[in-house]
C-alpha cells in the first residue's frame, strides 16, 4: 500500500509543502511567467522589425504642431514619420484628444502598430502648479511632496501623458546656477528623501496603473557641479565627491523604483555624461541593477561632437548607444546616422537590440500594448484638472514651503483687522512669476497673487493700498514717491520683491545674485518712513541682500509658491498657518563666499579669530547669512535630553538617538528636527556635519515630544581610499537641532566588530 493510503493525516501533511510551493511559487512564478511571456513577445517583434524600425523606437521628437484649444499636436511630417515607424516617443505633445489621434496613427497606420510613449516636463505640477522644487524641499515634508507629485500625475495622465521628465535630483551648491530652483538644494540626504518621494508620487501603485506617470531621474549626473555656476559648464570632481554628494539622490530614485533616467549635458572630469559607460552601464545597471530606460537630454547625443569626443554625428550616436543611452531626444542621430554604421559593422546590432528591447519592455510595463489609449480620457481630464482639492493641496504645500528668516518685535503674524495695509513691490500683483520655471500647462490667469491673497484674508474694514514702486529689473525710480506716500498712510507695509521667474531655471545663471534693478533702493526708500515692514521674497535661488537682511525686521522667503501662492503667503502672514519651512540651501552673505555649503571639510586650518593664518577672508565672516536647515516659527522650540542608545557600537549595530522637543511658545507650530553626524577621524577627510535624519513635527503650546531616530551602517559609511563603502572604528559626534548650527551634541564610539 502506498504511503498515501496508510494514513490520511500523513497524506495531508505531505501535501502541505507541495501546495504551499504551488501557491507561493505560483504567485512569484506568475510574475516571472508574465515577464517571460513579455520577453517572448519582444523576441517575436524584434524578429519582424527592420533595422530602421528598431532605431525608430530609439528616436524621440519634440512635438512641433500647433497649440489648439490648449492641446499641442505634431506636424504632418512627424505623422508621416510615425507611419514609417521612425518615432518611438514624443515629448511636449499634450491633451487627451490630440494624443489619442497621434496614438491612433501609430497603432493603426504603421506597419507594426507599436504604440508611442508621450512625455512631458511635469516638474512641480501639471495644471495645478505647486511651489518650485526648491520650495517643495523647504517643506522638509516628503509625505506632502509625494502627494503633490500624485496630483501632478493624475492631471497629466488624464491628459494622455505617460512619462514625466522628473524628478530633477541634481545637488546644487552654487546659487549662480539657475537650475538650483529645480532640485532639492545642497544636501544628498534631503535630496534623496525628496527624490524617492517624488518617484513614489509620480509612479503611484505601479507603472501602467491609471493616474500614474513613468518618472525620470535627471540629470545623470553631477549637472549641478558646473564650474562658476554657469549652466552646461564643465564639471570636474573626484569620484569620491561624485559618489558622496551627487549620486545618492539618483540611487534613492532607483531604490524607489524609478523607471527611467536622463543623461546630463555636462562632462565629468573629461567624459561627457551622455557618452559615459561608467555612469550608464557600470554604476546604473551593473551596480544599481537598474532595469528601466535611459533617454538623453535634448540633443545631448549630437553635443558629443561639440564636447569633442566624437568627430561625426554617427560616432556620437555610437558612443551614446554603447554607453547605455537608449533613446536619442531630438538629435535624430540614432534614426538617421546609425543604420548605415550598423550595416558597415561599426555598431553591433546587439547594442541596438539591447536598447530596443528595453524600450519595448517599458511599453509593455506601461500597458500600452494592452491598451494604447489607457491613459487617455477627455472626460477624466476635465474632471480631475485644477480641482478644489488640488488647489487646496497646492495651498498647503505653498504655506509649508515658506521660510521665515526674521521676525523682530514679532511683527508677524499680522492682525486681520488692521486699519490700513500697503502692499507694495513689483511682484505683489504678478500672476506669472509665482508659477516659476518649468510651469508645464499652468496658467497665469489661475494664479492667486499676493495682493489677492491679502484681500482674501483681511477684514472687510481693512483698507489695502497698492503700488508697485518699481519694476523687477529696470532702473526706473519714478514710482518710489507714490509708493512712499501710500506707506506713510498705512499701519504695516508688505513689500513683495525678488526675481522674475525667468531669472532661474534652465540657461538662467546669474553672476550677481542680489535683488535685480533698483529694488534694494526701493526698500531703503520705504524703510525711511519708519513703518513696520515685512519683505516677502520671491526667488528661485538664495539671494544676497545684506542691507535688507540687516535692516528689515521681518523677512519671509516664498520661492515661487505656485497657483495658490497668494493664499498660502497670506495664510502665513496673518497666522492661519505658522511658518515651519527650513532652508534646503545655504544663503551666502556674498557671492564671494560661493561655493559655500554646510557639509564642508574642516581643512588643516579651520577659521579662527585667534590665528591669522587660518581659512577665512579679510573682508567677510566665513559663516553664511543664513545656514542650511534654518527657519523660524511664530512659536519657540526648546531641545533637551539628547541621548544615544549606547556609547559604543559595532559597525554592524544600529544606534538609537532621542531628543526632547518642547513648544515653549503660545502658538501651535511645526518644527523640523534635524540629525547630523560627524566622523571625527577616518582614512580620508570627512565633512564637519552630514544630515542623516529629519522629521517635521507639530507641537501644541507647551507640548513636549520625544523624537527618536535610528542610525545604521549606511549612515556612518563613506568611500575610503580604495573607494570601498565602509564604516571605520572611531569616535563620532551626533548633532540634533532645528537647523545645522544651533544643535545639541553627543559622542559615541564605533568599535572593531
Ligand atoms: C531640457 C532640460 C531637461 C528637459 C528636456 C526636455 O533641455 O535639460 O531637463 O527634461 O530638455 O524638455
Amino acid at each position: 500500500m502506498s504511503v498515501f493510503g496508510r494514513n490520511r493525516l500523513t497524506t495531508v501533511v505531505l501535501l502541505i509543502p507541495v501546495f504551499s510551493f504551488l501557491f507561493l511559487g505560483r504567485a512569484k512564478g506568475q510574475t516571472q511567467w508574465a515577464e517571460a511571456l513579455i520577453e517572448r513577445k519582444i523576441d517575436s517583434l524584434l524578429a519582424l522589425m527592420t533595422l530602421e524600425e528598431k532605431l525608430g523606437q530609439l528616436n524621440q521628437l519634440a512635438a512641433r504642431g500647433d497649440w489648439v484649444a490648449g492641446e499641442k499636436g505634431i506636424t504632418e511630417e512627424q505623422k508621416q514619420m510615425v507611419r514609417r515607424g521612425e518615432v518611438g516617443s514624443f515629448l511636449n505633445a499634450t491633451g487627451a484628444k490630440t494624443l489619442k489621434e497621434i496614438q491612433r496613427i501609430a497603432v493603426e497606420e504603421s506597419r507594426l502598430k507599436i504604440p508611442l510613449i508621450f512625455a512631458y516636463d511635469v516638474i512641480h505640477g501639471f495644471r495645478t502648479i505647486f511651489p518650485i522644487p526648491l520650495g517643495e524641499a523647504a517643506t522638509w515634508n516628503p509625505e506632502l511632496i509625494e502627494k503633490a507629485s500624485r496630483v501632478a500625475a493624475i492631471e497629466a495622465s488624464a491628459a494622455g501623458l505617460h512619462w514625466t521628465f522628473a524628478p530633477m535630483v541634481d545637488i546644487a551648491r552654487d546659487p549662480r546656477w539657475g537650475r538650483i530652483a529645480e532640485g532639492a538644494g545642497e544636501d544628498p540626504y534631503l535630496g534623496s528623501t525628496m527624490s524617492a518621494a517624488r518617484v513614489r508620487g509620480f509612479q503611484g501603485e505601479g507603472l501602467g496603473k491609471v493616474g500614474t506617470l513613468l518618472a525620470c531621474a535627471k540629470h545623470f549626473a553631477a549637472y549641478g557641479g558646473a564650474e562658476a555656476g554657469r549652466d552646461y559648464n564643465t564639471v570636474d570632481i573626484s569620484e569620491r565627491t561624485l559618489r558622496t554628494i551627487y549620486l545618492p539622490p539618483f540611487k534613492a530614485a532607483v531604490d524607489a523604483g524609478v523607471g527611467s533616467f536622463m543623461s546630463a549635458f555636462n562632462e565629468i572630469a573629461g567624459m561627457p555624461s551622455t557618452a559615459s559607460a561608467f555612469l550608464f552601464t557600470k554604476v546604473l545597471r551593473d551596480e544599481w541593477k537598474f532595469t528601466g530606460i535611459v533617454v538623453s537630454d535634448w540633443t545631448a547625443v549630437m553635443e558629443l561632437t561639440r564636447h569633442g569626443v566624437a568627430a561625426t554625428q554617427g560616432e556620437a550616436g555610437v558612443l551614446a548607444l554603447r554607453a547605455g543611452v537608449d533613446i536619442d531626444m531630438e538629435s535624430k542621430i540614432y534614426v538617421t546616422d546609425l543604420p548605415h554604421l550598423v550595416r558597415q559593422g561599426k555598431l553591433s546590432i546587439d547594442v541596438v537590440d539591447r536598447a530596443v528591447r528595453r524600450v519595448l519592455r517599458m511599453k509593455y510595463r506601461l500597458g500600452l500594448f494592452d491598451d494604447p489609449y489607457r491613459f487617455n480620457d477627455p472626460d477624466r481630464e476635465k474632471a480631475v484638472t485644477l480641482t478644489a482639492d488640488h488647489r487646496a493641496l497646492a495651498r498647503t504645500v505653498g504655506a509649508q514651503s515658506l521660510v521665515l528668516l526674521k521676525n523682530e518685535n514679532r511683527i508677524l503674524p499680522l492682525s486681520k483687522n488692521l486699519k490700513t495695509i500697503a502692499v507694495l513691490g513689483p511682484l505683489a500683483t504678478s500672476k506669472r512669476d509665482p508659477i516659476g520655471s518649468w510651469g508645464a500647462v499652468g496658467r497665469a490667469e489661475e494664479v492667486v497673487t499676493v495682493l489677492e491673497g491679502v484681500r482674501n484674508k483681511v477684514a472687510s474694514g481693512t483698507k489695502i493700498l497698492h503700488a508697485a514702486g518699481c519694476s523687477i529689473d529696470s532702473l526706473d525710480r519714478r514710482g518710489f514717491e507714490e509708493a512712499r506716500r501710500l506707506a506713510e498712510q498705512s499701519d504695516v507695509v508688505l513689500i513683495v520683491i525678488g526675481e522674475s521667474h525667468r531669472m532661474s531655471g534652465e540657461a538662467s545663471s546669474r553672476t550677481h545674485i542680489g535683488l535685480p534693478g533698483v529694488q534694494e533702493e526701493f526698500v531703503r526708500e520705504i524703510a525711511k518712513t519708519g513703518k513696520p515692514m515685512v519683505v516677502v521674497l520671491m526667488n528661485g535661488r538664495p539671494l544676497t541682500m545684506p542691507w535688507v537682511y540687516e535692516n528689515v525686521p521681518a523677512i519671509l522667503v516664498t520661492w515661487f509658491a505656485g497657483t495658490e501662492a497668494g493664499n498660502a503667503i497670506a495664510d502665513v502672514l496673518f497666522g492661519d498657518v505658522t511658518p515651519g519651512g527650513k532652508l534646503p540651501v545655504t544663503f551666502p552673505r556674498s557671492l564671494g563666499q560661493v561655493p559655500i555649503y554646510y557639509n564642508h571639510k574642516n581643512t588643516g586650518r579651520p577659521a579662527s579669530d585667534q590665528d591669522f593664518f587660518t581659512s577665512k577672508y579679510l573682508d567677510s565672516p566665513v559663516t553664511p547669512q543664513f545656514p542650511f536647515g534654518y527657519g523660524l516659527s511664530y512659536t519657540k522650540f526648546v531641545y533637551s535630553d539628547l541621548k544615544v542608545g549606547t556609547e559604543k557600537i559595532r559597525s554592524t549595530d544600529s544606534l538609537r538617538v532621542s531628543v526632547r522637543v518642547k513648544n515653549d511658545g503660545d502658538g501651535k507650530g511645526d518644527e523640523v528636527v534635524q540629525l547630523y553626524i560627524q566622523d571625527l577621524v577616518a582614512s580620508v577627510t570627512r565633512p564637519v556635519k552630514e544630515l542623516r535624519r529629519f522629521r517635521r513635527i507639530t507641537l501644541n503650546p507647551g507640548e513636549i515630544k520625544t523624537v527618536e531616530f535610528t542610525l545604521g551602517y549606511d549612515d556612518l559609511a563613506f568611500y575610503n581610499q580604495e573607494m570601498k563603502f565602509v564604516v571605520e572604528p572611531g569616535t563620532f559626534k551626533v548633532f540634533v537641532g532645528g537647523n545645522s548650527v544651533d544643535v545639541l551634541e553627543k559622542t559615541f564610539e564605533v568599535v572593531e566588530r
